[in-house]
């Protein structure tokens, strides 16, 4: 918090620091309000570096006293950090500082969390634990000491001593201070080991406070999973003789790489049958795998500044992403990657937040970990795939590991790695990091003599991010679909690079059914004006399975726009579609569920929009009902049948076989209520032994209003379990009727367990409110206010979870005057708070414009 100017730092303004570290020893006393922190820091000048300003960051530290080889010094302190006069040869900089764990609310940095000490650094906390040079490409040893009363003692690396109360730990690997970690507490480890392909016996430990124990065995696994899976699809092997996972309650993110010592949000790891819903086994899976990955893509090779997040986070996300199609089933992971793309990174790419993959500025970089650097950054990862192919790819990695093992790198250094082992020219393609928005490609087709010439334009709408966009180089999965349903050209990538390009395929007979961008093969948005006939054809037979379910979506939404215009009845066709696609039993039934979909209400939000409407959220609301009704109706017939065929007779598993039947069964129960009322959702409800059929049917009878009962009966039941709570919380609002949902929430809010400081709990509520469209967007404005109260209350005990909930506000130039005017008077009304964070205030002043 300061009330001085925000700085904007600049990625073409980098230097590198002044001087070397060769090591670090840390030596932590811990006390809640009062912890001691020694620190003894050997520099020396950097010969590549003339910059010789000694300034270590530094921030709500109370300094004790600082020498240099033993002398004390005065060092000029600021808001920022320290300066002082030193040598201009090798010195040992010794500090002691204390701070203040218990008080630490902003979860960054060291802080307490149930009693329980931990720490996150990423990006920049690290300096809130001591004076340091906090920037990733300092890389150094650490050695940590802890003392504290605790049982479980934890630092990075390896343990080299350990008494009662007293711990040393080594990391032989150079980090950068992002990756320092520290626990302390009681805790209980789930013990397990893993033999690397060359031999090595690595201890697995996943720390977890008493009463957790049965939440572990599925986190462990997963990590055994995926240090197998880096194994065996990149090379890739574990490089210390131990690995821990710390399970935490209090945590603004996902989790944290920390060298060795992993750090997680409970969230993210802890899953039991009971307690954890399919959704959360494989959020689990893939998020143990990330931060896994990550000890080669980002720990071994780091960044060299913030504005290189994207080369460890798009990297580590594309080889989850991976990962998760190897262990479940790829279409419908691919289905599941672009729906969550198109809602969080689109919104992102055609408001005013668009950024490039890789920023250019920024005021604080917390406020860019964000859905365009991590999963549009994993998206062009996938498109250099597609372009050099699956070997040279692979070619490609192994040197970029070679080379920058041990570097902090950059995009650069990235692309030359690609361009070295591959030949090809990659100056155009880097346009996908330096320019913001999101791409839209044009296709119109001619026909004529058996011969279809496909026309592609692109077009990349400016923003003030990027006023003048340039084309990109775009991978175009294309097939082609015959009139009987027979694929006449197989998969091949074209590869657009102009604005304007044609292909054309000859000796073709009779006229086929362009498939255009399977597999989502470029994070654009593709218009193609096929008829509703020519939709349905590749619904039924495309042998791409993305395609086949993008046209079931297109169809929907157009049939929901249809009905918002004019007032039209849902379409049979679309509804005769989907029901002989959800009917056949061949196929997956996790992708017959996604079938079932519809779009978003804010997807269709931003339909009406681009097409020059203002879009009205209970409208859209409404006609949403409409065709669940109308699914429900069509199926009604079909649907208890399928829904008994889904029903598992064995005990419970998490894996993609029996996840995906109670995802259709789910989708089932849906319609069945809706029509036949919700004695089914109740005797599912009464006769659940997991949380994916007990909430599943408690989502069912709030939404029948018969759900009073089940949900005191699920409070009852879980109110010890602060992972489940969050569930409760956070449905009731998700499934209020679009006049209630604020009041819910305000009602919630009131209840004995909203402890709002926690931030898995602030979401439960807000972030649910949020993404209740119909409610957030209430007429009356309530939605508006009372996240913007709740904003206003945050802001000043943790400013990073503030800041991200900012971004429910993202679209409000969508909507008709009434409600732009009533956001943008809450967003003022949040700017004019005294003292408002620079994360926050760096947020809404980007979202006003
Ligand atoms: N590197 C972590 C991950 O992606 C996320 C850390 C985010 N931290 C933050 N302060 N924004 O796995
Ligand atoms: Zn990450």
């Amino acid at each position: 918090m300061r009330d001085a100017a925000p700085q904007t730092i600049y990625l073409a303004d980098y230097t590198p620091f002044g001087y070397v570290i060769d090591d670090v020893a840390l030596t932590f006393t811990l006390d809640p309000h009062h912890t001691r922190v020694k620190s003894r820091i050997a520099f020396r000048p950097n010969p590549e570096s003339t910059e010789r300003r000694f300034f270590l960051h530094g921030e709500g530290l109370k300094l004790i006293g600082a020498s240099i080889d033993g002398a004390p010094v005065t060092p000029e302190l600021s808001d920022e950090g320290l300066t002082c006069e030193v040598p201009d040869a090798p010195f040992i900089w010794e500090a002691e500082v204390e701070i203040d764990p218990a008080g630490n609310t902003a979860l960054e940095g060291l802080y307490m969390s149930n009693g329980m000490y931990c720490t996150q650094c990423e990006a920049e906390g690290f300096r809130k634990i001591t004076y340091y040079p906090d920037r990733p490409d300092v890389m150094a040893v650490f050695s940590v000491t802890i003392n504290g009363p605790h049982p479980v003692l934890l630092s990075n690396g390896n343990p080299v001593a350990t008494q009662e109360h007293h711990a040393e730990w080594h990391d032989p690997w150079p980090k950068p201070s992002y990756l320092f970690a520290l626990v302390a507490g009681d805790l209980i480890a789930h013990a397990d080991s893993f033999t690397t392909r060359s031999g090595r016996d690595v201890a697995l430990n996943l720390y977890v406070r008493p009463g957790d124990e049965h939440k572990c065995a599925f986190g462990m696994q997963a990590l055994k999973a995926s240090m197998r899976w880096d194994e065996h699809v990149y090379g890739r092997e574990y490089d210390l003789d131990l690995f821990n996972i710390v399970a935490v309650d209090d945590f603004n993110m996902g989790a944290m790489e920390n060298k060795g010592l992993n750090i997680f949000n409970s969230s993210a790891v802890l899953a039991s049958p009971e307690t954890a819903t399919d959704a959360n086994f494989e959020r689990i899976e893939a998020i143990i795998a990330h931060e896994y990955f990550h000890n080669w893509t980002g720990n071994r090779i780091t960044c060299r500044d913030w504005f290189q997040l994207c080369l460890k986070e798009g990297l580590t996300v594309y080889r989850d992403s991976q990962f998760t199609a190897d262990m479940r089933s790829a279409p419908v992971k691919r289905i599941s990657d672009v729906i969550d793309l198109r809602a969080r990174q689109f919104a992102e790419d055609q408001g005013p937040l668009a950024h490039p993959v890789r920023p250019e500025s920024f005021q604080e970089i917390n406020n860019f970990y964000t859905a365009t650097v991590y999963e549009k950054g994993a998206e062009v990862i996938g498109m250099l795939k597609r372009l050099v192919g699956d070997a040279a790819y692979y070619q490609a990695l192994d040197l970029y590991f070679d080379r920058h093992d041990g570097d902090a790198a950059t995009i650069e250094d990235w692309l030359k790695v690609f361009e070295d082992s591959t030949g090809r020219d990659l100056t155009q393609f880097k346009r996908w990091y330096s320019q913001a928005g999101t791409p839209r490609v044009k296709v119109t087709e001619t026909w004529q003599d058996g011969s279809l010439t496909l026309h592609f334009a692109q077009h990349i709408p400016p923003s003030s991010a990027t006023p003048d966009p340039q084309p990109q180089v775009i991978p175009v999965a294309l097939g082609l679909v015959g009139p009987n349903g027979d694929e006449v050209l197989e998969t091949r990538m074209l590869e657009l690079t102009e604005a304007e390009q044609s292909f054309r395929f000859d000796d073709l007979g009779a006229r086929p059914v362009a498939s255009i961008l399977r597999d989502f093969s470029a994070p654009v948005v593709l218009e193609h004006d096929l008829s509703d006939d020519e939709r349905a054809h590749l619904l039924a037979h495309d042998s791409d399975p993305f395609n086949r379910w993008e046209q079931g979506r297109i169809l929907a939404r157009q049939s929901l726009l249809a009905m918002i215009r004019e007032n039209a009845d849902p379409d049979r066709a679309y509804l005769d579609g989907i029901h002989a696609v959800v009917s056949d039993e061949s196929l997956d039934p996790a992708y017959r569920a996604l079938m079932l979909g519809l779009p978003s209400q804010s997807d269709l939000a931003t339909a009406l929009h681009d097409a020059g409407d203002v879009p009205d959220p209970a409208a859209i609301h409404k006609v949403s009902e409409a065709m669940r009704d109308a699914l429900a109706a069509r199926f009604a017939e079909i649907a208890p049948r399928i829904y008994q065929a889904c029903q598992i007779d064995a005990p419970y598993r998490p894996d993609a076989d029996q996840a995906g039947r109670r995802s259709l069964g789910n989708a089932m129960l849906s319609l069945i209520t809706r029509h036949h009322g919700p004695a089914k959702a109740q005797a599912q409800f009464d006769a659940a032994d997991n949380m994916t059929q007990q909430l599943a049917a408690l989502a069912n009878l709030i939404r029948a209003e018969a759900g009073d009962a089940a949900l005191a009966a699920f409070e009852s039941q879980w109110q010890h379990d602060r992972l489940v709570m969050d569930k409760w919380f956070g449905l009731q609002v998700l499934e209020a009727k679009p006049d209630d949902a604020a009041d819910v929430a305000e009602q919630l809010t009131r209840h004995a367990d909203f402890n709002w400081k926690n931030p898995n709990r602030f979401r439960a509520v807000f972030g649910s409110l949020a993404a209740h469209h119909a409610g957030f967007h209430h007429v009356s404005g309530k939605g508006y206010r009372l996240l913007a109260d709740w904003l206003i209350r945050l802001d000043p005990v943790n400013p990073q979870t503030t800041a991200r909930m900012c971004a429910a506000f993202q679209t409000w130039a969508r909507y008709d005057a009434a409600r732009r005017n009533m956001i943008r008077a809450e967003l003022d009304r949040i700017l004019a708070t005294p003292k408002l964070s620079r994360d926050t205030t760096e947020m809404l002043t980007r979202i006003r414009g």
